[in-house]
Order: C-alpha cells, then structure tokens, then sequence
C-alpha cells in the first residue's frame, strides 16, 4: 500500500500492510489478525509528524475514531472529549464556537486529537499540558482501556510517556480538554500582540487570538499541501546559564528564552540559520527559505535523503556553536 497520501512529507514509500479503524472493536480485530501477528505496527493519525526512511515491513493503523462531546461541566469549566481521529483544526475551531477558551493559541495545526498528547503540542505560548483533563487508551499487548490523567503523561516540552516508556504501547482512543466558560487570553507571545495590533482589534476575543495564530502561522510556515515538510524538524535545544553566557559573548545577536533554573531555550531555527542553510536545497530535500527550523521535501526527496540533510545540519550545529540539536519529527 503507498504511504504517500498518509504523510504530509510528501515521502513515496509502502507499507506491507494497511488497515483503519473506526470503533475500537475494529482495532481489536486488526490487532488480533493473525498476518500481522509480531509484525511492527505504525499507529498513525495524520501523518504531520513522522520522517518515512524506509518502507514499513508491518502493519500500518490508521485511526478513524469521531465524535466530539461534552462531558462533563462545571462553573468554571466544560470537559470536551474528542475522539483521536478527529482532525485537530476542525477541533479547535469547534470549541472556539461553542464558546469555551483554551485551544486558540493551538489553531491550524496540523494532524489528529490522537496526537496531540504524544509530544504535548505547543504554539504561540501555550501547550496542551495545560489544558489537558484526560485521555483513554488501548493497551495493546494486553487488552485493556486505560484512562490516563496529565501526571500519568509525564508532559515536557515536546514530549510524553508515549514517547518513551510507553512507546508503542497504546493506542490513544480519545482525549478531553478541560475549557474555560470565561477564556483567559494568552497573548505575551510577541507575534501575537503585534498582530492583534495590525488585524486593529479593539476587543480581545478566543475568535481573534485564533485569526491572528492563523495569520502567523500561515505566512512562514509551509502548507503541506504546496511542498512536504513536518514542522519543526528539530527541538529548539536548552543550555546552562554558563554556556548561555559564553554562546551570548560570542554571538551577541543570539535567540534565547529565559527558563526556569536559570536554563535558557535557544532558538535552533536561528541556530540553522547562521550555518548558512536556510533556503538550502539538495536534489529535492531541502531547508525551508523563511523558517530554517523546516525541512521541505520539494517533490521526490526520499525519507533517507532528508535524514541525511538533518544530520549534517546536526553536525555544523555542533562544530560552529557546541549545540547537540535532537529531532522532534519522529524518525520512522
Ligand atoms: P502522526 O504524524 O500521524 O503521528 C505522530 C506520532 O504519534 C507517531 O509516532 C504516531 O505513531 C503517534 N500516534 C499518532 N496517533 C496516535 C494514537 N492515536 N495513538 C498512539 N500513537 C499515535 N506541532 C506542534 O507541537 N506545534 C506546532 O506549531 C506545529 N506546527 C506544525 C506545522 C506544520 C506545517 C506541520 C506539517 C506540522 C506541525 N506540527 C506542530 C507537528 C504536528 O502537527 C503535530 O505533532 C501533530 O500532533 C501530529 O499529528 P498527526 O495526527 O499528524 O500525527
Ligand atoms: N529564527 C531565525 N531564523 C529562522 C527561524 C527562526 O532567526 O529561520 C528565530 C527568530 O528570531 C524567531 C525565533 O527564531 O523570532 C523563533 O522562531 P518562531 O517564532 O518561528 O518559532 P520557533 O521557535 O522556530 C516554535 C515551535 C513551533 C511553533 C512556534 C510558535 C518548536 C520546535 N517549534 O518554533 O512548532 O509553531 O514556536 O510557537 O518548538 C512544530 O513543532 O512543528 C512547530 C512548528
């Protein structure tokens, strides 16, 4: 079965073999089918975060579960529980119209409500953590559902118990966020302020900060639907208080934010940048020309090729700034 529609990289590679499902008795079966017995298994939602290197020897799930409700409610709060396969976007803008505030800063991101907890999706200063009440998954090996709260998900900053311990694990079935009836604004992200300011909005609303997320968001970063790409390909990298000092003495201009501990984020798309490789291409893999931290596959790349690209971007990050970036696009 060709990939090529599952993956937003725009990656032409197969799978041995290729089932969806929409209710969890349809997962059991495809799980219990006994030609994919002790086969890999790929989990996939909408395909935005993975790098295809290699045609998948084993059985690929694509997750179709729906439904949106409410379920639960209180003064402060209403509970809104997705099913996985539910389309991100689609979700946020659902919530934003029932008039509940949380989710706007997290508008047009791309892939599946399944997904979303698996490196705790983060935007214009806000990331699901905060927002999350709970999730329910399928233990694979052994059968079961199991309800996960936000201490269970280990949430970091890009990350989760399912991307370690319980990687491969689970299968997550539905998420439910936990929405304020009075939203509180998040809008300190500098980009946000400034286009509030130019979209000349008077009243702060949920349905303005998303307009103006959407109007950022797409003027740099590319529509998947135009060139391949996955997003940040990399992490944006943390350092010491000491080794911030001494990359500051060097290269004043420097992006970094200040964290807790006294740790700084540095920007890596800033990084990449002044190794020279924004808007480098190689064949057809190559560096997003407005947002270094973007790889794009501009038609026929292979999955391999753009590995390649990544370590060797990897590399002169480490020679020119002693930076070890990590990749945030799951390497499949
Ligand atoms: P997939 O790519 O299908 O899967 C990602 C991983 O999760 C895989 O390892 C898969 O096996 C696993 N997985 C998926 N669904 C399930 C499930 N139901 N159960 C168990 N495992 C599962 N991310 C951000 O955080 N912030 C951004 O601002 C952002 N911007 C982006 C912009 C662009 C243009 C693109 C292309 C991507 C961007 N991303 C961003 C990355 C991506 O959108 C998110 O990581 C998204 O959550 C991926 O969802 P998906 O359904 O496509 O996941
Ligand atoms: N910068 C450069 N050159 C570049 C790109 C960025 O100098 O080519 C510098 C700029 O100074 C800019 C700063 O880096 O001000 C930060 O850039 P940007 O605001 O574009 O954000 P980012 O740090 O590159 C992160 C997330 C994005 C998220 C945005 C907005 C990561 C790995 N990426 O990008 O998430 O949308 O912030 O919050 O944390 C994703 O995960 O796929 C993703 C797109």
């Amino acid at each position: 079965v060709s990939l090529l529609p599952y993956n937003t990289f725009g990656i032409h590679t197969t799978a041995r073999y290729f089932g969806t499902f929409a209710h969890l008795d349809q997962l059991q079966e495809l799980l219990q089918w006994p030609g994919a017995e002790g086969q890999p298994r790929l989990i996939l939602g909408g395909g935005s975060n993975i790098l295809l290197t290699r045609p998948f020897d084993g059985i690929v799930l694509k997750n179709e579960l729906k439904g949106i409700s409410v379920v639960k409610e209180d003064d402060e709060f209403v509970y809104v529980k997705a099913g996985a396969g539910e389309n991100w976007h689609s979700f946020v803008q659902h919530t934003i119209s029932m008039g509940v505030g949380g989710l706007e800063n997290l508008s047009l991101i791309p892939g599946n409500v399944g997904a979303s907890p698996m490196q705790n999706i983060g935007a214009y200063g806000v990331e699901i953590k905060d927002v999350f009440e709970s999730l329910e998954a399928w233990h694979i090996e052994d059968k079961f559902l199991v309800s996960f709260d936000a201490k269970a998900c280990q949430f970091g900053y890009r990350e989760s118990a399912f991307k370690r311990q319980f990687k491969d694990k689970f299968v997550i079935l539905s998420v439910t966020y936990r929405l304020r009836k009075k939203p509180v604004f998040h809008t300190t992200y500098g980009a946000i302020s400034a286009e509030l300011e130019h979209m000349g909005i008077k009243d702060l609303s949920i349905e303005a900060i998303s307009q103006a997320v959407i109007n950022i968001r797409s003027s740099k970063l590319p529509d998947p639907k135009k060139v391949g790409n996955a997003g940040s390909f990399f992490k944006n990298p943390t350092v010491s208080e000491s080794q911030y000092r001494v990359l500051k003495s060097t290269f004043p201009e420097i992006v970094a934010y200040p964290l807790e501990h006294g740790e700084f984020k540095l920007a890596a798309g800033w990084l990449i940048e002044q190794c020279g490789w924004k808007g480098y291409r190689e064949g057809d893999a190559g560096v997003h020309e407005k947002q270094a931290l973007v790889l794009v596959n501009y038609g026929d790349a292979t999955g391999d090729e753009l590995f390649r690209l990544s370590s060797k971007i990897m590399q002169s990050v480490q020679t020119k700034f002693g930076v070890t970036l990590e990749r945030e696009v799951n390497i499949i």
